[in-house]
Formats: C-alpha cells, structure tokens, sequence
C-alpha cells in the first residue's frame, strides 16, 4: 500500500437506458506502482467492505494484450502516455492529491452496459464479415518458408496485427469512426499472400458492415493514431482506402 490519496469522478450508469452521472470517490493507500486497473480494486475493496455498489470496469489480461480494458482518463483514451493501455499506465503517472475523471467511451455504436464497461460487439460482427482467410491453415499445410514474402510487407503486416480490437481509435476520433481498427485488419491480411484471394470482397465486407454499425466517417484528424496504444499508423488507412477503390471499380 502507498501513500497517494486522490478524488476519483467515475461515471456511474446503471444499465444502457440509465442517464449516468459522474460520482465523487476519495481513494487513499494508493501506491505509484500500482497500475490504474489495481488502484480501482482497491476502491473496489472499499465499496464492497461498506456494502456498495462496486465500480464495473473491463480487463482481462492485464499486460496489453486482449483490449479489453478501455477507459478515458482525464479525457485521454487509455489515460496520459502513449502507446499504453489502461492497464499498463502506472499511478506514477499522477501525484498525491490529484482529481482524476473516469469515463467510458463514448460512442453511439458502443453502448455502455455498466458504469465503465462498453459494449464493442460491433467490432465482432465487421471482424466476422471479412476479417479472416478461407486458405487451409490446419492439416495440409505448405511450409510458411515456401511463400516468400518480402521483409518490409511481413513488418508492415505484423504492425497490422497488433490491433487489439480496444476501441480508443472509435473513442478519440471526433466522428466516431472506426476506420485505423477497420484499416489494421485489412492490412494485416491484404499485405500477405494468403489473404490475397479475398482481399476484394473482405474490404467491401467490411467497410459496408462498419457503416452499418453507425460508425462515423474519417475525415483524417489523426486523433486516432495517437491515441491508440499499439501505435497503428494512419498508412493503413491509406491502405485501406485504395483496397476498397480497387474494389469498387473492379466490382464483378
Ligand atoms: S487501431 Fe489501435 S486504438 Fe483502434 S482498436 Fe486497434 S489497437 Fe485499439
Ligand atoms: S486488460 Fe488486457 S489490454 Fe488491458
């Protein structure tokens, strides 16, 4: 336990048709070390010991891998620092008698379920619409030595595939769109061999289901590029504005 004693404004909200609130906490005993996920367990413990309503807030692995801790702090997605999830940014990052606001994202097409928990189902369902390869991955498979690819398109490629799926891209940008996560899972297929045979309808697919889950349209601020934790770079915006040209025109 540490020393640090802060006010916390948490967004508080019942249910998806609750009108929610900011709700003031004071949390002391915190430490430096802690990350931002353990300090709101222990103002977790807090409420539970007194017989309240705990604090509900996403996290599962806790060293910036599943995406699921999704928070804005001070109104920065994933809080100050970059490159970082919520979960990776230490309370170091403030100082003893700091007012810190937590909020969940906010976005028409990722409602809230509870206090700081959204729901990014839509996310799933453009993933599903085209976001994989029909190529033989299990049983018969060609050795990966025998595809040559070149180094800079693997590179650019893994860059792709280190998309998260956390939605601070959607959150940050001031139209709500989700075109870098959208960008990121087209590019880290279309860059590779395997995802060619499908590269024209998985662009259509995909961008056709992201307009319908009412995300809204880039305008490229680059809010998104900064803001997201794995440092996915616009390029693959680009990218996927001429994979999805192409694909119009060549439409059979
Ligand atoms: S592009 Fe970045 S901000 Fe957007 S979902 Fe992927 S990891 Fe998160
Ligand atoms: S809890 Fe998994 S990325 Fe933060």
């Amino acid at each position: 336990m540490g020393n640090m004693k802060l006010t916390l404004k948490i967004w508080r909200q019942n249910g998806p048709n609750d009108k929610g609130r900011i709700v003031d906490y004071p949390v002391n005993n915190v430490s430096e070390d802690m990350s931002f996920l353990e300090m709101l367990d222990v103002l977790n413990d807090e409420l539970v010991r007194k017989g309240e309503e705990p604090v509900a807030f996403d996290h599962d692995c806790r060293e910036g891998i599943c995406g699921m801790c999704s928070l804005f702090i001070n109104g920065e997605a994933h809080g100050p620092g970059r490159g970082i999830t919520t979960c990776q940014l230490h309370m170091r990052k403030f100082k003893d008698g700091d007012t810190i606001y937590v909020e969940p994202w906010k976005s028409a097409a990722f409602p809230v379920i509870k206090d700081l928990a959204v729901n990014r189902n839509a996310f799933d369902r453009i993933q599903a619409a085209g976001g994989f390869v029909s190529v033989n991955t299990s049983g018969n498979l060609v050795d990966g030595n025998a595809v040559p690819i070149p180094k800079d398109d693997a590179d650019k490629a893994f860059d792709a595939a280190t998309c998260i799926g956390c939605g601070a891209c959607v959150a940050t940008c001031p139209n709500g769109s989700a075109m870098l996560f959208v960008a990121a899972k087209v590019s880290q297929l279309s860059l590779l061999p395997q995802g060619r045979p499908e590269a024209k309808r998985r662009a259509l697919a995909m961008v056709e289901q992201m307009d319908k889950e009412g995300f809204g349209n880039c305008s490229n601020t680059g809010a998104c590029e900064v803001e997201c934790p794995k440092q996915i770079s616009l390029e693959h915006i680009a990218r996927l504005n001429r994979e999805y040209l192409a694909a119009t025109v060549t439409k059979e």
